[in-house]
């Protein structure tokens, strides 16, 4: 059987589908029409973020059994078409969870203490030391909002620095929020309450613009916004006008709308906002994590095993 592997992904992840008997194409970067003809006798295809599982990819392929993201979001699959295909689709759950919690955490400590700013002042040649005056963490008010995995991960780092932890989940119960570190609270109170908010939930019909202007509005004056999630869940321009206006004191953001973010963007030239360019999987560790989870699971699927962490069930 054949995987075609369209999108960089770890060598030990590789080498697990050739012990395991599979022939394996490396094609990256191809476009889509190299991908449709690519795509013809393959059984399994690995992505990560660049390729594009769309309808005309499906349709192109003849022999396709399982999509599987070396990462966890997917919204690069159409996953309803996949499923009309007969084509299972797997993510990496919790492969790279310690990595996005710890961008989040960094950004916290990055934002807190103006380290973003202070260096970018001294290569310009200011020493703005009474300027960037930092708060300290301990003691405030960490919210959560998405207890999952990188969700409880980030409640522990936020303990261990000695913050209060308040968390939103709409898909955990109180108990469950609870035994993830975080005290359970409504989302409005969480606007409310929090000194930072870092986001943790998928892109979805029901988290795009979760961050509208009307809900930055509710946040506490001069709290801190940190998005490691997904571009869209929280309004760009209304967050910028946040900014400019003193209502929040800063911002992070791992993640954009458009990737990679456009050069005049709007968000550039906001001071107080540190941008990262989509770096939350993008550790040694969680790479070589992610590629030697898809490649097991993958493989044991292709052999006649269980389907772990399928999205869909194209046999119903
Ligand atoms: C994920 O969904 O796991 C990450 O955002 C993947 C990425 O870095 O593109």
């Amino acid at each position: 059987m054949k995987i075609l592997v369209s999108d960089p992904l770890h060598e030990k992840g590789i080498q697990i589908f050739k012990d395991q008997g599979f022939e394996v194409e490396i094609k990256t970067g191809l476009s889509p029409e190299d991908l449709h003809q690519a795509i013809k006798g393959v059984d399994g295809l690995v992505i990560r973020s660049a390729t594009q599982v769309n309808k005309e990819l499906l349709e192109a392929a003849d022999l396709l059994k399982v999509v599987g993201r070396a990462d966890t979001g997917l919204d690069n699959v159409d996953i309803p078409a996949a499923t009309e295909h007969g084509v299972v689709v797997m993510n990496t759950p919790g492969q790279n969870s310690n990595a996005a919690a710890e961008l989040a955490m960094g950004h916290i400590f990055a934002l807190s203490r103006h380290i973003a700013r202070g260096n970018r002042g001294i290569k310009d040649g200011k020493w703005e030391k009474k300027q960037l005056r930092g708060r300290e963490l301990k003691g405030k008010t960490l919210g959560i909002v998405g207890m999952g995995n990188i969700g409880r991960i980030l409640a522990e780092l936020g303990i261990g620095v000695k913050m209060r932890v308040i968390g939103f989940d709409p898909f955990l119960d109180d108990a469950e929020i609870k035994a993830r570190g975080a005290e359970p609270v409504p989302y409005e109170d969480l606007l409310a309450q929090a000194d930072y908010i870092s986001i943790h939930v998928p892109k979805t019909t029901e988290t795009t613009n979760l961050f509208s202007e009307a809900n930055l509005a509710k946040m506490k004056d001069g709290a801190y916004l940190i998005n490691c999630a997904r571009g869209g869940i929280v309004d760009e321009v209304a967050l910028c006008d946040a900014l400019s206006s003193g209502k929040l004191a800063g911002a992070a953001l791992d993640v954009f709308e458009v990737e990679p973010l456009p050069a005049d963007s709007r968000l550039i030239y906001a001071d107080d906002l540190t941008c990262t360019p989509h770096l939350g999987a993008n550790t040694f560790e969680a790479q070589e994590n992610v590629a030697v989870a898809v490649a097991n699971q993958m493989s044991a699927y292709l052999k006649g095993g269980p389907a772990e962490f399928a999205v869909n069930d194209p046999k119903k």
